[in-house]
């Protein structure tokens, strides 16, 4: 089965195609596979960096511009199998005209004039990021979906975004593209932390629920997660930290990788912070995050300890992000410890792009291997957002919605859509 994935949640443009296989009937016994046909990721940080972080309007224009001409580049010698009809191409554009040409005018009229879409490719299905994320960034996808799955007439997954950074992790890191591959087997209870730039949250796996029979596709591969949110951030999410402390040291967006690099050469350079920062409700007995403190604590520290034109020195700077930094992964370590303690996980899970740093990998490495509990880290260029995680998810995940999306009766990730 071949699913294309679509990513608008935020600010990187996304489309992947998988396919998938089930060679048993179990999945629990590690039987499915996948092969990355194409991924791409079309990131539009460097317009938003002059704003300091995402501008959601422009977002929403940039994605509307870039899906289609990203679809063109993704599809390129993938065989179609016919043509849609003049008239169901006239039907569907009438169809949607009204609503998306007046919401996403740049993506409407791209569609309307891209003439590869009326090939029909050997696609069975759309899996789309339906939330959490930026709504109207996230729209621009829904609607780009929508219009592909009424003229190539093919069903429409919504997958939420933090259940694809869950399994994104599942995939083996630095598989070729190409190759079939076994998703790294889970064992229950399994235990994700997800960090990125709009979520902080510790989450317990129950069980893969699948339900064969409910399947649309005819085929014997969706399941769904269990789950239950053991603890989330009070204020900011950890990558949001991330991005204002780097804002308040002048460095550029997303500022994650940047703090991170600043970290590592205080850590090389053996540069020792004066200043301690605080591990925010380390010992608050409950599971739950707090950012917004530690990161006003690095404004008050760079307001005391600027020069007289304002600014630190490039020591103090690389010190200071390196005790943010170390502030920040002892503070996950020791709740992902607790939870670890708590629920006597046999996996762990880390997803979102804050799984990017190298320190934090590191240590969370030393944690796992101490509770004895194998631990998936996503591979580096798929620890940011991408689609490929949305198609896996998509591809998995048939039945969570296939009556009703709010009717699930679990709490999803990362609640209702959140601006940032
Ligand atoms: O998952 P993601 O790509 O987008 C969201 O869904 O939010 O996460 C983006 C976040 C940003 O805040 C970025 O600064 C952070 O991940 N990030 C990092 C690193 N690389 C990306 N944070 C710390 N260290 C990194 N190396
Ligand atoms: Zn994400």
């Amino acid at each position: 089965m071949i699913t294309l994935g679509i990513e608008t949640s935020c600010d990187e443009t996304a489309l992947a195609l998988i396919e998938t296989r089930q060679t048993e009937i179990n999945f629990l016994e590690n039987s499915f596979e996948c092969r990355v046909i194409n991924s791409l990721v079309h990131s539009q940080a460097d317009l938003h960096s002059a704003y300091g972080g995402v501008y959601p309007s422009l977002a929403k224009r940039e994605h509307g511009k870039n899906l289609v001409p990203l679809l063109d580049k993704l599809l390129n010698g993938l065989p179609s199998q016919n043509k849609v009809s003049n008239e169901s191409w006239k039907n569907s554009l009438q169809s949607f005209q009204k609503e998306i040409a007046s919401q996403n005018p740049e993506l409407f009229e791209s569609f309307r004039q891209a003439e590869f879409i009326k090939n029909i490719p050997q696609i069975d299905r759309i899996a789309v990021t339906e939330g959490p994320g930026l709504e109207p960034a996230l729209w621009v996808g829904i609607n780009f979906a929508r219009m592909l799955a009424n003229v190539w007439q093919i069903p429409l997954i919504p997958v939420n975004h933090m259940e694809g950074h869950v399994v994104g992790s599942l995939l083996e890191s630095d598989k070729p593209m190409g190759t079939w591959q076994r998703l790294k087997p889970l064992e229950f209870p399994a235990l994700a932390l997800l960090i990125s730039g709009g979520h902080t949250e510790l989450v317990k796996i129950d069980q893969v629920k699948a339900d064969w029979t409910k399947d649309r596709m005819g085929s014997k591969d969706s399941w769904r997660l269990e789950y239950k949110i053991l603890g989330q951030t009070k204020d900011d999410a950890v990558g949001e930290a991330f991005d204002k402390v780097a804002r308040l040291l002048d460095l550029p967006y997303p500022g994650g990788p940047h703090v991170s690099r600043l970290a590592k050469e205080a850590g090389d350079e053996l540069l020792v912070s004066p200043i301690k920062l605080p591990r925010p409700m380390i010992h608050s007995g409950d599971l739950d995050f707090s950012f917004s403190g530690l990161k006003t604590a690095v404004l008050y520290t760079v307001r005391d300890n600027a020069g007289p034109d304002g600014k630190l020195t490039e020591d103090f700077k690389k010190a200071l992000a390196g005790e943010f930094e170390a502030a920040v992964i002892e503070t996950l370590n020791a709740k992902l410890r607790q939870a670890l303690e708590l629920t006597r996980a046999r996996t762990i899970i880390i997803g979102g792009g804050v799984s990017a740093n190298e320190a934090l990998r590191q240590k969370f490495t030393g944690t796992a291997a101490e509770f004895g509990v194998p631990l998936y880290l996503p591979s580096r260029h798929i620890s940011g957002d991408n689609a490929l995680m949305i198609a896996l998810a998509g591809a998995l995940d048939q039945t969570q919605h296939a009556a009703s999306p709010k009717a699930c009766g679990t709490k999803r990730l990362g609640g209702e859509t959140s601006e940032r």
